[in-house]
């Protein structure tokens, strides 16, 4: 392997991708929001070193990866959506692709689906497609280079960082798993005791791998020394993957998903991301009522029915588009309106009888991470990247410090048989050679008057098409500031299990009177974390990062402005 870096090393230009730009432009005011203060620091920084809301974004992005390596990172996969100042929209795929040689019945044995294949180890992997993305986004909008894109994360990487709350508690809870692997077991594992918060974590192999990107670029990604450990580490784990596929990776740029609600424009991510569909797709539905706060529980139980409707059409349609044939006309204004005739406002109705999945208590998390970035020259970015699970496939590539996606479960192995999140899919959604597994994460961009003012996405599987649809609704509908759109409690319906899941918070009243129409509901904490940067109509950025993310809020939301140096803080 060393023979094969040193060759790489002599084969490119040195240096190139740390390059300034020559041209100095003005520096941009903006919002970063992540979930992360040191994440959301990068980004506010690359402003400040002269980069706009796509630099931001992909610092954030980059440092992510380094300080909330669960939820994701370069071993994972993204979806990139912009807003250019110019208008042009950039909607960039990185999701992960399955190996040339994947088999649709990959993950059965015995006739049956195996959960533990399609979660941990090497048949878990697909390509990782988020540098791919960044690579191809930077190149397009972005002023720095991916270099400097890295800088921040190799350092933190390099130096070490406090550990925070959240990456400490989850990094004991799964000590177990990360102790499986050994390359994981360096990186993350502690033999004689747990992991605290406020400790030191350093990761040198990480920050190796980011010194080497910042010198080589991408290539040495998915064409060189990292190519090839993967293949090498598949050769003997049993895996599918090889140098080929990686060489063979390219990040796609897909036609976004427009529509309408209420006058405003919405942009959402198409396939293989489900969340454009079925975000407009929600929100066409209910456009057809009128909320007030009046008849909330109208609004909480038609909402329900919209979720539902639309979670049956994902299972049956969503796939990748490359080799599914996904209709397009889900989120058509017909389609929509004959979707709300058969709403009942009084009575819930059974969309289908279907088997509930295996794990009710394991269907949500937080895992997985949106980082939502806007500056004064007009640019709106909003990003979703994950590693899938917490901590994805629990595989770190021996030398690397990177830690691998589990994203081939978000195939459905079998028609019918539940993924993690409880998602069942169709033929489109089985797996392939080459194909992208379908995705609930839904970058979002928002617009009136052909003006963006809000950028958002979230965390937490099937929740995330949810939570988006309900923080765009309790803004334009109900008048909260942004926010209040982010933090007020949340519903979830995904159409199986026949289940309507209902934010701890709600008060007692409203599980009540859902039940009366009909609606099993259950309480879940928390139903995903939304971050959001808006405009407010001052002219002034809202950056919102989810209050229901554990531990110190301070710093995961800011805004920047080069005449007023002084960074606030938000929410
Ligand atoms: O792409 C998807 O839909 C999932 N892999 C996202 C995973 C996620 O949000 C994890 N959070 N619980």
């Amino acid at each position: 392997m060393r023979t094969a870096l040193l060759a790489f090393a002599l084969l490119l230009p040195a240096g190139g991708a740390l390059a300034a730009p020559c041209e100095r432009k003005p520096l941009l005011a903006g919002a970063v929001a992540t979930v992360n203060a040191l994440a959301t620091d990068a980004g506010i920084r690359a402003l400040q070193q002269g980069g706009n809301a796509v630099d931001a974004a992909i610092a954030a992005a980059l440092t992510l990866g380094v300080v909330d390596s669960h939820n994701s990172g370069i071993g994972g996969g993204c979806f990139f959506l912009m807003r250019r100042a110019d208008g042009e929209v950039f909607a960039i795929d990185g999701r992960e692709t399955a190996p040339a040689a994947a088999t649709r019945d990959m993950f059965v044995r015995d006739g049956k689906a195996v959960s533990a294949l399609s979660l941990k180890g090497a048949l878990a992997i697909g390509v990782p497609g988020s540098l791919a993305a960044y690579d191809m986004a930077l190149r397009h909008a972005g002023r720095l280079t991916l270099g400097a894109a890295l800088q921040r994360g190799r350092l933190l990487a390099e130096r070490g960082f406090p550990l925070g709350p959240v990456l400490a508690a989850r990094l004991n809870a799964k000590a177990d798993d990360l102790a499986t692997f050994p390359a994981t077991r360096a990186s993350f594992h502690k033999p004689d005791g747990t992991w605290s918060a406020g400790e030191t974590f350093v990761q040198t192999d990480l920050a190796r791998t980011y010194r080497a990107l910042q010198r080589y670029g991408v290539d040495w990604f998915y064409r060189g020394p990292f190519a090839q450990r993967v293949a090498a580490w598949m050769e003997t784990n049993g895996g599918l993957l090889t140098a080929r596929d990686f060489a063979g990776y390219e990040a796609k740029r897909r036609r976004s998903v427009r529509s309408r609600y209420r006058g405003l424009e919405v942009i959402g991510f198409p396939p293989p991301s489900s969340g454009g569909v079925h975000v407009a797709q929600i929100l066409g539905i209910l456009e057809n009522f009128e909320y007030s706060w009046k008849s909330f529980h109208t609004y909480l139980h038609v909402m329900a029915e919209a979720m539902k409707r639309a979670f049956a059409d994902r299972a049956h349609w969503l796939g990748d588009p490359d080799f599914a044939r996904v209709p397009r006309n889900l989120c058509a204004n017909g389609y929509c309106d004959a979707l709300a005739e058969s709403i009942d406002p009084e009575r819930a109705a059974v969309v289908e009888h279907g088997t509930p999945p295996r794990a009710l208590e394991e269907v949500f998390g937080k895992h997985t991470t949106h980082i939502a970035a806007a500056d004064s020259d007009g640019n709106w970015v909003a990003i979703t990247a994950t590693i899938n699970t917490s901590f994805g496939s629990k595989v770190v590539i021996p030398g690397t410090g990177v830690l691998m996606n589990n994203q081939m479960d978000d195939f459905a192995a079998q028609p019918g048989v539940p993924n993690a999140y409880g998602l069942v899919g169709a033929e489109a959604n089985a797996v392939g050679p080459g194909k992208r597994p379908l995705s609930s994460m839904s970058p979002t961009i928002v617009l009136r008057d052909g003006r963006p003012f809000l950028t958002l996405g979230g965390a937490g599987g099937p929740t995330i098409i949810t939570q988006v649809s309900q923080t765009i609704v309790n803004h334009v509908d109900l008048g909260l500031s942004f926010e209040d759109s982010v933090a007020a409690p949340r519903v979830h319906h995904q159409w199986k299990p026949d289940v309507l899941f209902i934010d701890g918070t709600w008060l007692a009243g409203e599980p009540a009177r859902l039940e009366r129409r009909g609606h099993v509901v259950k309480r879940r904490a928390g139903l995903g974390v939304t971050q959001a940067v808006g405009r407010r109509p001052d002219g002034s950025f809202a950056a919102v990062s989810d209050p229901r993310v554990d531990g110190e809020r301070r710093g995961r939301a800011r805004t920047w402005d080069p005449r007023a140096p002084v960074s606030s803080g938000a929410r």
